[in-house]
């Protein structure tokens, strides 16, 4: 196992059912840790950067306006294994097709099918994604990793 660093955002749905404490929580308890944190309301253009690799798809427009439409929570992960671990923790990217226990099910497992984007958090899916997401967000001296 390595360690990793990843890029989390709680997205507007769960910012606004108050519950960034909670997730917080799930991530640490996990054994991840939290190096680097900041609260944003992304504007259009920043999604739309953030999300190119899905501009061809018919979701995005509504995922640019769903993730535009609030505050979110951008931080980075720390730990072992921490881009695996952190997708096992969220669950599906689907809700209503998330494992009970994940983040996913716990927060938005009663979704309609029509709100798959709304699916609480995001994650790295990669060491490439990790590395390109999180110098999209934070400078290099707002991450303070873990002093051994
Ligand atoms: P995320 O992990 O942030 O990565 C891309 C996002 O696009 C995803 O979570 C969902 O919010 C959204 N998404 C992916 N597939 C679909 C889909 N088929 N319909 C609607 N939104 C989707």
């Amino acid at each position: 196992m390595a360690l990793e660093k990843t890029l989390s955002i709680i997205k507007p749905d769960a910012v606004q059912k108050n519950i960034i404490g909670e997730i917080c929580s799930k991530f640490e308890q996990a054994g991840l840790r939290i190096v680097a944190a900041k609260m944003a309301h992304l504007s259009v253009q920043k999604v739309q950067e953030f999300y190119a690799v899905h501009k061809d798809r018919h979701f995005f427009g509504q995922l640019v306006n769903f993730m535009s439409s609030g505050p979110v929570m951008i931080q980075v992960l720390e730990g072992e294994d921490a881009i695996k671990l952190n997708r096992e923790l969220m669950g599906a990217t689907n809700p209503t097709k998330a494992e009970p226990g994940t983040l996913r099910y716990s927060f938005a497992r009663d979704n309609t099918e029509d709100e798959m984007h709304k699916n609480i958090v995001h994650g790295s899916d990669s060491p490439e994604t990790a590395a390109t997401e999180i110098s999209f967000f934070f400078q290099t001296e707002e991450i303070c990793p873990r002093n051994n």
